[in-house]
């Protein structure tokens, strides 16, 4: 089976047998020195995560009992952020120094209340809940991960967006001295993501904070950001430093760098296969065989209403 590792590239995982095991072994003969590990799993490869700060007074759901979690290690040691590199490993390296506090927050754009705040401020009045969510990327690979957080509509409804809101834009911090991964020209920084008001309003929507009952780690987007379970992933912007409120679709970074592979709704839809490569099934990291990819990553009954009448094929 071709194994094909490429630098700088998006998307990759749907034509590797298993890149991360692949990457992995590179990376465990070059600290060892030896060469017998070759075929087993991914798991048990990786370096031993670091665990963050707990977080305290969580309250757990019913979201997604029952789902077999992806281990912590696979969840924090295979990450996209392109802020911290361009391979699966980089962010947990290259991120493991960056310091997400202090941090602020401006709310801007269409709505009674904006401004600049602190993050501390602006999560005191939530209470944090443990959300179990599947999570598909865009490469056709997926995990189920415990998240951290509340309800976006929680916090929108706070600041009380105008009729004039019809989206709402996120920003993620741009500061090449602390993001090395800003220093290259891989994305036109800073990442930026948006959903439509009544999609960012959906009960499904999260801001997370945390995973694993601890403090979001750096690579998986600290202090704060955005999980959309029916979305690819990318839509799942990272450290986020500005939502505003607008009344036009927002510039979102991938539609930007290349509009025809990545759109504005990005639903997970086996039904359209990206350009480069089918949709049809997926792998969930550290398992072996993959599994069929269900339309909104399995949370069609809930969210399939907020698209009727439009043609997913054209609006992807
Ligand atoms: N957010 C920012 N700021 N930069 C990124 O490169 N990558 C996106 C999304 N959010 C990305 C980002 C993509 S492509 C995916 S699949 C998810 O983050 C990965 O989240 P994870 O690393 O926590 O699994």
């Amino acid at each position: 089976m071709l194994i094909k590792i490429r630098r700088r590239s998006h998307c990759r995982e749907w034509e590797v047998t298993d890149a991360r095991v692949f990457a992995q072994r590179r990376s465990i003969i070059r600290q060892s020195g030896r060469i017998a590990l070759l075929g087993l799993a991914g798991g048990l490869l990786a370096p031993a995560a670091v665990a963050g700060r707990r977080l305290a007074n969580v309250r757990k759901t019913a979201y997604g009992r029952g789902e077999q979690l992806t281990s912590y290690e696979n969840v924090t040691r295979y990450n996209n952020f392109y802020e911290f590199g361009t391979d699966k490993e980089d962010p947990a390296r290259l991120a493991r120094h960056f310091q997400p506090r202090p941090w602020q927050v401006e709310i801007a754009g269409e709505a009674e209340k904006t401004g600049v705040f602190d993050l501390d401020d602006l999560l005191r009045p939530h209470s944090l809940e443990e959300r179990i969510y599947r999570f598909r990327c865009v490469e056709a690979w997926s995990m189920v991960v415990p998240w951290v957080g509340f309800p976006l509509a929680d916090l929108i409804k706070r600041f009380r967006p105008t009729s004039r809101a019809r989206y709402v834009a996120f920003t993620t911090l741009h500061d090449p001295e602390r993001m090395p991964g800003q220093r290259r020209a891989v994305l036109d920084w800073p990442y930026r993501e948006g959903l439509r008001m009544d999609e960012a309003l959906h009960p499904l929507s999260l801001l997370a904070v945390g995973l694993y009952g601890e403090e979001l780690p750096n690579q998986n987007g600290a202090p704060l950001r955005l999980v959309v379970p029916w979305k690819y992933g990318f839509k799942s912007i990272k450290s986020i430093v500005r939502i505003e409120f607008t009344s036009r679709q927002p510039v979102t970074s991938w539609s930007l760098a290349a509009p025809h592979e990545y759109g504005f709704y990005a639903n997970v839809n086996p039904a359209v296969d990206h350009p480069r490569w089918s949709q049809k099934k997926e792998r969930r990291l550290g398992a072996f065989f993959k599994i069929p990819t269900q339309p909104f990553n399995g949370y069609a009954e809930e969210v399939a209403g907020l698209y009727a009448g439009m043609d997913l094929r054209r609006y992807f």
